[in-house]
């Protein structure tokens, strides 16, 4: 597998030749031309009904002379190895090392610096942006890391955001998360102009699980996170778009601007819920210049339910809702957001439950932390909260519906979840206690001891029987 050149540590680049080291059969490279609409969407579902979710690399897209890469974070195991840590303790790693917030390093010079195009001469239509589903509205950037600085204090922000394709230098974008960057330009357009903005393309994975991040001071930024992930200052770049800092790594950078009061149709987009998305907040970016390495790497997230598009939120989400869970109850042992529910709507808990009750302040906390969740199942630390089947199992044999079922009607939902009303987007949320009665006498689980499990595996090997 070929070596990528001027690979920093920190960048997407530096990620590929780490995975092409240590796991070259998670790298497959595509060499042949493949059409920008559905082909590189369909080949990584195709790997993943198939269990599989390598990176792909694709040499020729349309023949636009750039190579995109797609389906980075689509492996439990790659992200782990990212923070050098094995996939169980993915997200723990995860929420310690995003508070050690690490001050930036800027430097004078970046390689993304080596081309610059300008004014008339932009031209988005020129990268290979795929048309990744038949309802999409357009080519979309899914890749695009927007960043902008607070109007009032100067303090940045970065964070993915769909881009819609609409022209030469048009992008409509849709900002529903409604976090940092809707408050930016709300602020902007109050003080009566647009929000200046950087779309920076192809980072490595560590910036795209810190840039999820949500609960935290207003004055760090989210940079001096990403710095906590890597372990070092995340070594940036001044672009020429007012005085915003990228990071230097970079592969592309798109300086422009979220325009004031003009909004426009965007969408429909094949969103993380496995349905077509028509809601927006219908804004609009207008690029001014574009800055890339001369051998730039076009990267796109798979969108739809892909593991590409949804195993970030799995892994930040179960860090964030840790995080909040361990300040009072240190009986929580583990969480998890399965891929299966979109990465968001469900939330799985596992405690070594002391007292009564227990269950429901974790179900609070945890729907006080993540707006997207809306059904909390917590369970015993003897069932396995990454194994379905075993949740499965616990809700089947512990819960007396009339009691350990509860609901909150009215609470906030979100914007892109079918099910949140139209109107105010609010929805009841829903708290399961799947775990057993305490201070009594319950049923035995039936276990076979570890003793007993490494026999049967030498019996099967001396038979010549394989465990598949
Ligand atoms: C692949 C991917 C695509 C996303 N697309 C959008 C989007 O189009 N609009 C949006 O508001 N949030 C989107 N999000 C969620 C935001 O990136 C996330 O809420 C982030 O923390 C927002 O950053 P901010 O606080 O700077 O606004 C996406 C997340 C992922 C992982």
């Amino acid at each position: 597998m070929a070596e990528f050149p001027n690979a920093d540590g920190q960048s997407l680049r530096g990620f590929l030749n780490m995975v092409s080291t240590r796991f070259p059969e998670e790298l497959v490279r595509v060499p042949q031309r493949v059409d920008s609409r559905f082909a590189t969407t369909a080949v990584a579902f195709e790997l993943e009904r198939a269990g599989r979710s390598p990176v792909l690399l694709f040499d020729d897209v349309d023949g636009k002379g750039m190579p995109l890469v797609t389906n980075v974070a689509a492996n439990r195991k790659l992200l782990a190895a990212c923070l050098d840590v094995e996939p169980g303790d993915l997200p723990t790693a995860f929420r310690e090392r995003a508070m050690s917030y690490l001050p930036c390093e800027t430097l004078d010079r970046a390689p993304w610096d080596e081309v610059v195009i300008e004014g008339a001469d932009v031209d988005l239509t020129k990268l290979p942006i795929p048309l990744q589903f038949t309802v999409d509205a357009a080519p979309y950037i899914t890749a695009g890391q927007i960043t902008a600085r607070d109007p009032v204090t100067g303090v940045d922000t970065t964070g993915f955001h769909r881009l819609m394709l609409k022209g030469r230098n048009r992008l409509g974008v849709s900002l529903h998360s409604r976090r940092r960057m809707h408050e930016f330009h709300r602020r902007a357009e109050e003080r009566g102009h647009g929000l200046p903005a950087a779309v920076v393309i192809g980072v490595h994975p560590l910036h795209y699980m810190g840039s999820m991040t949500y609960a935290y001071p207003p004055h760090v930024r989210k940079f001096e996170i990403i710095g906590g992930l890597f372990g070092e200052p995340y070594r940036l770049a001044r672009c020429g778009i007012e005085d915003l800092e990228v990071p230097a790594g970079a592969e592309i950078v798109i300086e422009g601007e979220i325009l004031a009061e003009t909004r426009e149709p965007e969408g429909p987009f094949g969103e993380f819920t496995g349905y077509a998305s028509y809601r927006s907040t219908q804004n609009v970016f207008v690029a001014h210049r574009v800055r890339m390495r001369r051998d730039a790497l076009f990267h796109s997230v798979v969108s739809g339910m892909a593991k590409d598009h949804i195993l970030i939120s799995c892994v930040t989400r179960e860090g964030e809702i840790l995080n909040a869970l361990k300040r009072n109850l240190p009986n929580v042992t583990a969480v998890h957001v399965p891929h299966s529910t979109c990465g968001a709507f469900v939330a799985i808990i596992a405690m070594k439950k002391i007292a009564e009750g227990e269950p429901q302040m974790a179900v609070m906390a945890t729907l006080g932390t993540e707006l997207y969740t809306k059904y909390v199942i917590v369970v015993d630390d003897d069932v396995d909260v990454f194994d379905i089947n075993d949740v499965f199992w616990a809700i089947a044999t512990r819960v007396r519906a009339e009691k350990d079922i509860f609901f909150v009607p009215g609470a906030k939902g979100a914007i892109l979840d079918p099910s949140s009303d139209p109107k105010d987007f609010t929805l009841t949320k829903m708290g399961i206690d799947a775990t057993r009665p305490s201070g009594r006498d319950f049923a035995e689980r039936l276990v076979i001891s570890e003793e007993e499990r490494t026999r049967a595996r030498d019996i099967l090997a001396a038979a010549g029987a394989t465990l598949g």
